[in-house]
């Protein structure tokens, strides 16, 4: 699929109302998107567990535009509206009307909600950007009910990406591949796909507990952290490394290997913040209560020999990851050891899911 093939033939405008509603869970990279081209053009390919309780649902009802404002929207967060939201949403309108050229036809009413605190520190962009390019993709089926469910998925991750680059890793699950890489049949820049190999039992239902340290605000936006890697002096040989780290993961999905799988996404996690601490302005997004949580994981490895790994996202927070069948006596030492370390004691248990539903 290329750009173009995005763009509808003819839609006849004839629908008057409607209501569409998806949620759309949050995921977590394991290769990570870091660095980016124009037009949301990932500089090196990423890969992902999607969540399964961490999630956003959205409601869209429309009606026919009668004011005189291009873009006519309204935006609820749990019931609220937020003029705030809108000028992100109106940007994320202007990339994808090319594409959708019923955009300016209807008045879109959002409501929005998330499963996780809104201060919790967890993005919600990878969830919210989603659910919203669904629910404008079942409004695209139901002026073109001809369209097939392959291009509907395709086309919904292809507008979540212009929406937020994660989010196009969203709509289906459980692994999702987003970039072009040699080996992986299908992958694109584009779009997210579905990771086309042999995945171990080792990784069913695999554990995310999120321990939240720091629930405040982000100290940088994901746009102003991607554009740091313009001019990074480390840049080319992080994209190359992020190659190199799909590939190794081909055959660690395969074959299961937990200890060379957490090799290879703590190393990416602290890699990322590697990068934000050597770019120019530089940043320190861990807390001290990071590193703790860090050694602790890494003593507890040690002592017991469980396959407990961690990863971390562009902020201070610590996903756990950690396979089913330990899940047990891993979760009793998040409660026992972790915890303390989290804001309010607070942490959310979520394991890898199967992607968007239409409610
Ligand atoms: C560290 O997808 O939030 O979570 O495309 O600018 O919206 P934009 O960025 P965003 O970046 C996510 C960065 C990351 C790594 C990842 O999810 O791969």
């Amino acid at each position: 699929m290329k750009e173009n093939d995005f763009i509808p033939k003819a839609l006849d405008n004839s629908i008057e109302k409607g209501s569409f509603t998806w949620s759309s869970p949050s995921n977590i990279a394991l290769v990570k998107y870091w660095g980016k081209k124009e037009n949301q053009i990932p500089a090196n390919p990423s890969i992902s567990f999607t969540l399964d309780a961490c999630k956003t649902t959205t409601t869209i009802s429309l009606s026919k535009n009668i004011a005189d404002t291009p873009f006519s929207f309204d935006i609820f967060l749990d019931g609220v509206q937020k003029d705030d939201f809108k000028p992100k949403i109106e940007t994320f309108f202007k990339r994808i009307e090319r594409y959708l050229p019923f955009l300016k036809t209807y008045h879109f009413s959002i409501e929005t909600s998330n499963t996780f605190p809104h201060s919790s520190g967890i993005a919600s962009s990878a969830s919210g950007m989603s659910a919203l390019s669904l629910c404008l993709m079942s409004v695209e089926k139901a002026l073109n009910p001809g369209i097939t469910d392959a291009y509907f998925n395709q086309k919904a991750s292809f507008l979540a990406r212009l929406g937020s680059g994660s989010a196009c890793r969203s709509i289906e699950g459980d692994l999702i591949v987003w970039g072009a890489h040699k080996k992986i049949t299908g992958s694109s820049d584009l779009f997210g796909i579905k990771y086309p190999f042999e995945v171990h039992s080792n990784f069913s239902n695999y554990r995310d507990t999120i321990l939240l340290v720091d629930k405040g605000e982000k100290q940088v936006s994901s746009t102003v952290g991607h554009n740091l890697m313009h001019g990074h002096p480390f840049a080319q040989q992080r994209f190359n490394q992020a190659h190199d780290n799909m590939d190794d993961l081909i055959s660690i999905f395969k074959s299961g290997d937990l200890n060379a799988f957490i090799k290879i996404i703590e190393s990416e996690a602290l890699t990322l913040h590697a990068m934000m601490m050597s770019s120019m302005p530089y940043f320190i997004l861990m807390k001290p209560n990071t590193l703790q949580i860090i050694n602790e994981i890494w003593n507890f490895r040690t002592e017991t020999g469980l396959h407990i790994g961690f990863t971390l996202d562009a902020g201070a927070n610590v996903h756990v990851l950690y396979p089913e069948y330990e899940a047990d006596q891993i979760d009793t030492f998040i409660k026992e050891k972790l915890a303390q370390y989290c804001q309010n004691n607070h942490f959310i248990t979520d394991k890898i899911g199967f992607g968007a539903k239409a409610l």
